[in-house]
């Protein structure tokens, strides 16, 4: 691996024009075609450019980065060249401001340690009684139609489900008014209007901010001194070794945050794993049998079997191989870097891409083939780069919520696949959108047909 973090004063500065890649369209540069074939746009541009490309999308000129040693370089940061806050920030600053992502350095890691103790093992084991309590009556709803959209309804689930889990809401007419507040931010997030003009998605979002900020402040004050085992609960009384607390402006800016960060993410991975096992009957068995060897008879699954769900864990950690929800990550220099014998002047945007990585038949042997085994000693996961597979991120600001992900997915499957088998039309395919996140462009239809 080539890296030089720091650049000595005495080189050339760094300038964006030498960074090979080009303008795009005038104007709007790349980024119509980034939105709509990212894929096929950041192949041709390593075709005729090389791993290391200048490109120009949502009116910033950008250098993208690829390859597993890229992707080790800017998330490990060594040098705390990369700032995270204003990667994200261009999309994510209105909206969801001081979100742990939108953190850097020092006071990024102060925050995190904070948030820790609301992801240590007794809080995980209170969230996971409430998933496996609000899960099987919505579960079976599904198995009463005929045939259904997969996507709809597990974003539905985990609304839901984050309505219960971690706001510790009961659902009714106020949670509906959470719930569309959240999603107003959300689809305002990624829309290309980026001012709140009134009929506007962005406005929408605003108005949705304000609501949840009132909503939640209301409510810190009982919360504080509630024994709940929602997540909100938890991070009202979340402490680090050394005493320190978060503020009220924090825990309701973290709270939006990790909603938002948590229920699109798991609603995009849960559906490719339940169209890969639509579509590969074999490892339905196979996760079956595995759920039903725990032997649980009342169906819920207990924190401590977890862990015995090797197969199941194996086919998620595919799912998200072959559709990392997050399908980009961004950053932007701090510093003058210099990667691969390119100089990268301060202020650059920066792009590491987890979907190019993922899908690169070099790591990754017949990448469109769902082959659960890859994860697996004898696949060969020890062996290959730690950053070959980076649905999750890594570094600093690897995600606090993998093993909420893991468990939510557990959970879903124990409970979907001892009842039903996933049938999917014959010969059916579905094409996934990418961008801004990875979902089935038809919502996946399924047939759920009952075993017992
Ligand atoms: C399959 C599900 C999920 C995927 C694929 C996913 C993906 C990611 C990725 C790629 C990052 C790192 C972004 C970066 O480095 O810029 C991240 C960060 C984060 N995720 Fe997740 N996530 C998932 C679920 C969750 C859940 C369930 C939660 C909360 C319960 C959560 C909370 C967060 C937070 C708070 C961060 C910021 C961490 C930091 O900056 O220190 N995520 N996630």
């Amino acid at each position: 691996m080539s890296q030089t973090a720091h650049i000595d004063d005495t080189t050339k500065t760094a300038r964006l024009e030498d960074i090979p890649g080009d303008e795009g369209m005038p104007f709007f540069g790349h980024t119509f075609w980034l939105l709509r074939d990212p894929e096929g746009f950041g192949n041709t541009m390593r075709e005729r450019f090389g791993d290391t490309y200048r490109t120009n999308t949502f009116f910033k000129r950008s250098v993208n980065f690829f390859g597993a040693d890229a992707n080790q370089f800017v998330l490990m940061d060594k040098g705390h060249n990369f700032s995270s806050e204003k990667g994200w920030g261009r999309f994510l600053e209105r909206l969801f401001p001081r979100g742990l992502m939108l953190l850097d350095f020092d006071e990024h890691k102060a925050h995190r340690h904070i948030m820790a103790a609301a992801f240590k093992t007794g809080p995980m084991k209170g969230y996971l009684e409430r998933l496996n309590a609000d899960m099987p009556a919505r579960i079976a709803k599904w198995g009463k139609k005929e045939s259904f959209h997969f996507y709809p309804a597990i974003k539905q689930l985990s609304l839901d489900m984050a309505t219960t889990v971690f706001f510790g809401l009961e659902p009714g007419k106020q949670t509906e008014k959470v719930n569309k507040a959240l999603t107003d931010m959300v689809s305002a997030s990624i829309g290309l209007v980026r001012v709140p003009i009134p009929g506007t998605a962005m406005w929408a979002g605003v108005q949705g901010r304000k609501y949840m900020i009132q909503f939640l402040k209301d409510l810190i004050p009982s919360r504080r001194n509630s024994d709940a085992s929602d997540l909100f609960t938890q991070l009202c009384k979340a402490e680090d070794e050394n005493g320190n607390t978060f503020t009220d402006q924090e825990i309701i800016d973290h709270m939006i945050f990790l909603w938002m960060a948590a229920h699109d993410t798991i609603t995009s991975s849960v559906t490719t794993m339940v169209y890969q096992l639509g579509k590969n009957p074999d490892w339905q068995e196979k996760l079956r049998n595995e759920i039903s060897e725990l032997g649980i008879n009342d169906g819920t699954l207990p924190y401590a079997l977890m862990n015995k769900l090797v197969l199941n864990e194996y086919a998620f950690k595919e799912a998200l191989r072959m559709n990392p929800p997050v399908p980009g990550i961004p950053r932007e220099t701090v510093r003058e870097v210099e990667w691969q014998g390119h100089k990268i002047p301060v202020g650059t945007p920066i792009g590491i891409s987890p979907t190019a990585t993922h899908r690169d038949p070099a790591i990754w042997p017949e990448p469109n083939k769902f082959d659960p085994m890859r994860f697996s000693p004898e696949g060969g996961v020890k062996e290959r780069h730690k950053f070959a597979w980076v649905p999750f991120g890594g570094g600093a600001h690897m995600c606090v919520g993998l093993h909420f992900a893991y468990m939510q997915a557990k959970v879903i499957m124990t409970h979907l696949l001892p009842n039903y088998e996933i049938v999917l039309a014959d010969d059916y395919t579905t094409e996934f959108q990418v961008m801004p996140l990875m979902k089935p462009v038809d919502g996946l239809p399924v047939k759920l047909k009952a075993i017992k």
